[in-house]
């Protein structure tokens, strides 16, 4: 079953200039092509980078931008040769819609860091119209860069996988963190860093979060099941931590400094950044003096997603979720500014976006 060729109209929500401010916006989605996949979305994460982008705190977005890129829905309609998905499938899009397809990295499964890798929203698609992401009734996406949601698994659960998942637990793989007895600390607790301590405790660590906000504590023990929680602002707390992690993973979203969290590293003990503050800058006897390193990671390819993915089923990994309707999006960004969140928003795309 395909309409290739022909052209639908979709409804989305839209920043149109760096105020960010959200309303809603009709456009054209591509034709479905022989290798594509049309999805009818049902919910649709909100991450942080929602914020970055709708505000243009990089610089280069192009309005109208429609955020989103944790994207889950049902497959609609399928291209002539799609080969992994039928209609009526469960499926994700992350941050990415495309990719080469040919160099060393495509052929790994780490898409994302091919030269070629088109984002979500604000990419260039194929058409050589600007990519807009999931605040919006459907998307047409190359089935590479679409994964497979088990029919177990909730749809509103499954859409902070597609990024916040992916973020924290490509690091956490690449650094062997999945290892049990060994010690993680998580900065910031929002919806990166919630994963990261789900994850954690999967793998069976001894898991610490580092928070600025007092009133996450409680559900972080109870709920979260971290082992520990530490005010970063207290340097009591900071100090009894000492030497004490053998991995921290950093998903702050705004500024803070690095030495404090490096002294709590053990001997060759590794921070993985993956929140974007404005600089990174630490002594380098942080570095040296007890062989510690500091590493970067963005998202993961589409092997590692669809392995995560297919973890989070078969162990049960569910993210704490606040389901808010299209016309709360706006409040939603401006409570993630405010660290106000618990611990990831999930848009119902299908029953407000009308
Ligand atoms: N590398 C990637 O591929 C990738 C992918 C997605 C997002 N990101 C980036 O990762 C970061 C987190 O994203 P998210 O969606 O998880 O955001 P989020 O849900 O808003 O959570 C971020 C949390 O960071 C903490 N925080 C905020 N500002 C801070 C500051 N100045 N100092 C210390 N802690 C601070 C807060 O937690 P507490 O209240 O616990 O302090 C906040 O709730 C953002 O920078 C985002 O752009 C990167
Ligand atoms: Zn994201
Ligand atoms: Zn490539």
């Amino acid at each position: 079953m395909s309409s290739e060729g022909a052209k639908e109209d979709c409804l989305g929500w839209a920043a149109r200039d760096p105020s960010g401010f959200l309303s809603p916006y009709k456009f054209s989605r591509r034709a479905v092509g022989s290798d594509d996949v049309s999805i009818k979305i049902t919910h649709c994460g909100v991450c942080y980078a929602d914020v970055v982008w709708t505000r243009n705190v990089q610089g280069h977005s192009k309005y109208p931008l429609v955020p989103g890129h944790e994207i889950v829905g049902i497959v609609k309609e399928v291209g002539s040769s799609v080969q992994r998905f039928k209609v009526g499938d469960h499926v994700g899009v992350g941050t990415y819609v495309n990719s080469c397809r040919e160099c060393e990295y495509c052929n790994d499964g780490l898409e994302v860091q091919c030269e070629k890798v088109v984002l979500t929203f604000d990419g260039i698609d194929v058409d050589g119209t600007i990519t807009k992401g999931g605040y919006s009734s459907h998307i047409v996406v190359h089935e590479r860069y679409c994964f497979r949601i088990p029919e177990n698994y909730p749809m509103d659960l499954a859409a902070p996988l597609l990024c916040a998942g992916i973020t924290v637990y490509t690091p956490m793989i690449r650094h062997k963190m999945n290892q049990p007895g060994k010690s993680l600390g998580v900065i910031g607790l929002g919806g990166l860093g919630h994963m990261a301590v789900k994850f954690g405790k999967a793998f069976g660590l001894k898991v610490t979060v580092f928070s600025t906000s007092l009133s996450k504590k409680e559900e972080a023990l109870s709920l979260l099941g971290a082992d520990h929680f530490v005010i970063s602002s207290d340097q009591e707390q900071m100090k009894a931590m000492a030497k004490s992690l053998d991995f921290i993973i950093d998903t702050a979203a705004g500024d803070h400094p690095f030495d404090p969290y490096m002294s709590l590293l053990k001997t060759g003990g590794i921070l993985a950044l993956v929140g974007f503050p404005s600089e990174v800058k630490f002594s380098p006897a942080s570095l040296n003096l007890n062989m510690r390193s500091i590493s970067g990671s963005a998202t993961g390819g589409t092997k590692d997603t669809q392995e995560m993915i297919d973890l989070c089923a078969a162990q049960k990994i569910y993210p704490k979720i606040e389901v808010i309707p299209i016309d709360h999006a706006n409040e939603a960004l401006e409570r993630l500014i405010k660290r106000d969140v618990k611990y990831r928003f999930v848009i119902d795309i299908e029953n407000s976006l009308k």
